[in-house]
């Protein structure tokens, strides 16, 4: 990866005020990957992208719909949980919304890894530590974010 950036979060709080921030340097078409176990903070993440881009929706976690969209002006959120998408066919409509007009998170992208293009995305780890401590690793081969981790670095590291 051309950007890294790993950092801790000691609370949910932290994890939603991170994702929060990084939402401004987000754009349409914007594509956000989170992986990690379950429980390990990728629905909270996505809350705080929700925030960042001013939704005031509770953002929920989709295991049962696969797709929300949240639709809010300037720019919409499709919140993706791939993960009951394991052993289906992936053939349902999601390119729309991963290559589309709003901004995309997607949880469990690896079920859909096909949908996903090369070099695309803002890749977040998130890892749980031990209690309420996270290890969040935050990477991605696109140029476009190369401001997104200058700030990260003055602001976290
Ligand atoms: N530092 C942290 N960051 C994110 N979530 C945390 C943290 N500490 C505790 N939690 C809790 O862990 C759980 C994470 O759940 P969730 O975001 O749904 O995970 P996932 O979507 O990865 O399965 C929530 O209950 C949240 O309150
Ligand atoms: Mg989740």
């Amino acid at each position: 990866m051309q950007f890294e950036i790993k950092l801790i979060s000691n609370s949910k709080l932290d994890t939603i005020n991170l994702a929060s921030y990084i939402a401004k340097f987000l754009s349409k078409g914007s594509l956000i990957l989170l992986t990690g176990d379950l429980g390990a903070g990728k629905t909270t993440f996505t809350q705080g992208i929700a925030k960042g881009l001013g939704i005031n929706e509770n953002v929920i976690s989709p295991t049962f719909n696969i797709l929300k969209c949240y639709f809010h002006d300037p720019i919409n959120l499709y919140h993706i949980d791939a993960y009951r998408l394991k052993d289906q066919d992936h053939n349902i409509g999601l390119e729309e919304f991963i290559e589309g007009d709003g901004v995309c998170v997607i949880e469990w992208p690896i079920y859909i890894k096909e949908l996903i293009q090369p070099n695309t995305y803002l890749k977040v780890n998130l890892e749980l530590i031990l209690g309420d401590k996270r290890k969040i690793t935050i990477s991605s081969n696109c140029l476009s974010y190369k401001n997104l981790f200058e700030e990260l670095n003055k602001k976290y590291v």
